[in-house]
């Protein structure tokens, strides 16, 4: 008999987390209530209902939130009106791969800075800065992707000193912040450094990623820049999603389901850390308080290709490391470990046919 393939390959929720009922009453109570805005084009950067929604969250007005089709979409924005071709561009290293791509499609000259247990080494960057200022840096500062890591605020505010003394932008990708199992939560990099940060996030870990609805917060002038580069792209963003969305955090039910994942999620992160102590002691990992991942540093020794095609024998489906380094050869004994749309058996099995393959 053959076994069942364990996919540790997709940082995406289990559909059984979905709050589909939910959800669909409240498309329902929206489009009947809201139906002559929410089907016309948009030509705001967002449902208004819902860009006054965040904006509460953050303490700030509509004007300076903007609403797109997924954070990455807004990602892509940010790079194509900031970025020309041969600026630099600094990211963490490791960092998530699509990041990557999108600052590398904009022509940018991508700097990796070491990332470190409590965030980026800032002496590599300061090393770097004096090499020449990058147009933007982007950090993923809760439960980073693919390592787990959150940066300290000792860090966070050194960081936004050094972005206000050498006037580079940071883009804050923040969308598994809400989702911290343990531990304090830390300030986030824009509420340290409201004008030099355009902090984003997203409804697709903390709600369902198929509704393709990010957004980002930032000072009004550039909030404004990237509306009209979104207007010139689609005119605006798919409204009914957010007129959903909308009604679903009116009602109140964000922060149960919120709730409610963090219960699902913290006993399977707790099931990695067991299944890492039990059957990989040769590696070493991070050590994560919330988000979807965990990041392994395997033996020496290990050669990334042929783990691979190993795993794949053994029914193991994994991501190749090197993908998330922008010196791809930096990761080539680098594991992201997914936890969250596996349950903790699965995950058991996952680290055992690791640990049998190395
Ligand atoms: C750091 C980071 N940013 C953005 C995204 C994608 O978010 P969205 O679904 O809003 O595009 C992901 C998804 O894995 C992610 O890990």
């Amino acid at each position: 008999m053959t076994q069942p393939i364990i996919n540790l390959t997709r940082g995406m929720p289990p559909p059984e987390v979905f709050p589909t009922e939910d959800l669909i009453e409240c498309a329902e109570a929206v489009l009947r209530r809201d139906s002559d805005v929410l089907l016309q084009y948009g030509r705001s950067p967002g449902y208004v209902p819902l860009r006054q929604w965040l904006g509460q969250q953050y303490g700030v007005g509509p004007e300076q939130v903007l609403i797109g089709n997924s954070s990455m979409e807004i990602f892509a924005f940010i790079t194509q009106t900031l970025l020309q071709p041969g600026d630099r561009a600094f990211i963490e290293s490791p960092s998530y791969d699509r990041s990557i791509t999108l600052l590398r499609r904009a022509g940018a000259q991508v700097v990796g800075i070491p990332l470190e247990e409590d965030g980026p080494d800032l002496t590599a960057l300061e090393d770097e800065l004096k090499q020449g200022a990058p147009v933007l840096i982007y950090v993923i500062t809760d439960f980073h992707n693919p390592t787990g890591i959150t940066t300290s605020l000792e860090k966070r505010r050194r960081l936004a000193a050094l972005a206000e003394e050498y006037g580079f932008w940071i883009a804050e990708d923040a969308p598994y912040r809400a989702l911290r199992y343990k531990g304090q939560d830390v300030p986030t990099l824009w509420s340290l450094a409201p004008e030099r940060v355009l902090h984003m996030s997203s409804f697709s870990k903390v709600l369902a990623p198929g509704l393709r609805l990010g957004y980002v917060v930032g000072p009004a002038e550039m909030i404004a820049t990237l509306a009209q580069w979104a207007v010139d792209t689609y005119i605006g963003p798919v409204f009914p999603t957010q007129g959903m969305v909308y009604e679903y955090c009116r009602r109140g039910l964000l922060e149960p389901n919120i709730e409610r994942l963090k219960e699902v999620y913290r006993p399977r992160l707790q099931a990695t850390f067991s299944a890492l102590e039990k059957h990989l002691p040769q590696a070493t990992w991070t050590r994560p308080e919330g988000g979807f991942y965990v990041g392994v540093t395997l033996p020496e020794g290990i050669e990334m290709v042929s783990l691979l095609a190993r795993a794949g024998q053994a029914g193991l489906k994994l991501s190749d490391g090197r993908g998330f380094f922008p010196n791809s050869s930096n990761g080539d004994r680098f594991l992201r470990i997914p936890f969250c749309s596996v349950t903790p058996e699965e995950i058991a099995e996952g680290v055992s046919r690791l640990a049998r393959i190395l």
